[in-house]
């Protein structure tokens, strides 16, 4: 028989990767206008809930989990806190998170694990929340949150958590060379800034938002990745390079062996690389490995957070 207390429940939710991601200028709340195209990539974080009077979490997985914490900083204790309150349920949840997608990478694990432990945490706890509610929780949580809840592929602005859907055809293919360092989101960010501030040329003005490029729309529609290749964009790329040099070998080192184009992941340090199909993915991992990189491969878009 099972019982309450030895109920798990397994949500999972994907990384992803922004094939498009300009920022534009700095926001009253601090955070920068954004216009970017997500994709939501085939590495996915298992969230395995169990119902407890407090909030625990615990991590296993494919990558060294050593670093993380466990603590109430952490982004997915976070989620079902901030669920709890919301529904007004009195009890905790331990969770068995098992990470697959890089940690600090730019691909937005941390996301994912908040997202998959909100759609967990309502279905242990029976709290029933609409999928807007969550959506709006989510929003709290992290500019990366609501998508990897929604997942597939979408255009973000605002902070990058205002998302609507964007049509995308087939399935792209991806070489990723993990890095064996993490990068600061917002460390990258403040290099952006203080690369406008120097060259006052560049400064965004406020008035003018940015927006994603219709060739990016159109590539994605067509499911085309050589006309994908053509349009990948990143902004926080040029200070991340700056702040991590080597990655430009990375990059120069993909384009080499066969891949289409390659671009930073969100704030980095994951580089992503686009190829045309399996075959390229195959002989790209192999040439990269020998170069002694971490590598994986991803295929997008895939689904957002679901109960498994
Ligand atoms: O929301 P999230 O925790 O992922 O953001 C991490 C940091 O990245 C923020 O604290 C901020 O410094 C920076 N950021 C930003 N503008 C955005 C998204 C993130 O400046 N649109």
């Amino acid at each position: 028989m099972t019982t309450a207390a030895t109920t798990v429940v397994h949500a999972r939710a994907p990384g992803k990767i922004n094939v498009f991601l300009k920022v534009g200028a700095v926001m009253e709340d601090g955070y920068h206008d954004l216009a970017t195209a997500y994709q939501a990539v085939s590495l996915f974080e298992e969230v395995r809930a169990t119902a407890a009077s407090d909030f625990s979490v615990e991590f296993s997985g494919s990558i060294d989990t050593s670093g993380l914490t466990t603590g109430g900083s952490n982004l997915a204790i976070k989620a079902a806190r901030a669920l709890a309150r919301k529904a007004g349920y009195r009890g905790g949840v331990h969770l068995e998170i098992e990470k697959n997608v890089p940690i600090a990478g730019g691909m937005g694990g941390g996301s994912a694990d908040a997202a998959a432990t909100l759609l967990a945490c309502d279905a242990l706890w029976g709290t029933s929340a609409a999928k807007d509610e969550l959506l709006a929780i989510a929003a709290t949580l992290g500019a990366d949150v609501p998508f990897s809840f929604t997942g597939g592929t979408a255009i973000g602005t605002g902070r990058g958590d205002q998302l609507s859907p964007a049509l995308a055809k087939g399935k792209f293919q991806w070489v990723l060379a993990l890095a064996d360092f993490g990068m600061s989101t917002p460390g990258v960010y403040q290099e952006l800034d203080r690369h406008r501030d120097r060259h006052a040329q560049d400064i965004f003005p406020a008035e003018h938002q940015p927006s994603v490029d219709a060739n990016v729309l159109q590539a994605l529609r067509a499911g085309d990745p050589h006309m994908l290749a053509d349009v990948l964009h990143n902004d926080l790329q040029a200070p991340a390079l700056h702040l991590a040099p080597g990655l430009g070998k990375v990059l120069q080192l993909g384009e080499q062996n066969g891949a289409l184009a390659g671009i930073l992941s969100g704030s980095g340090p994951t580089v992503a690389f686009l190829v045309a199909d399996a075959d390229s993915a195959l002989e790209l991992q192999v040439a990269l490995s020998a170069s002694r990189l971490k590598v994986v491969r991803a295929t997008g878009p895939v689904h957002g957070a679901r109960l498994i």
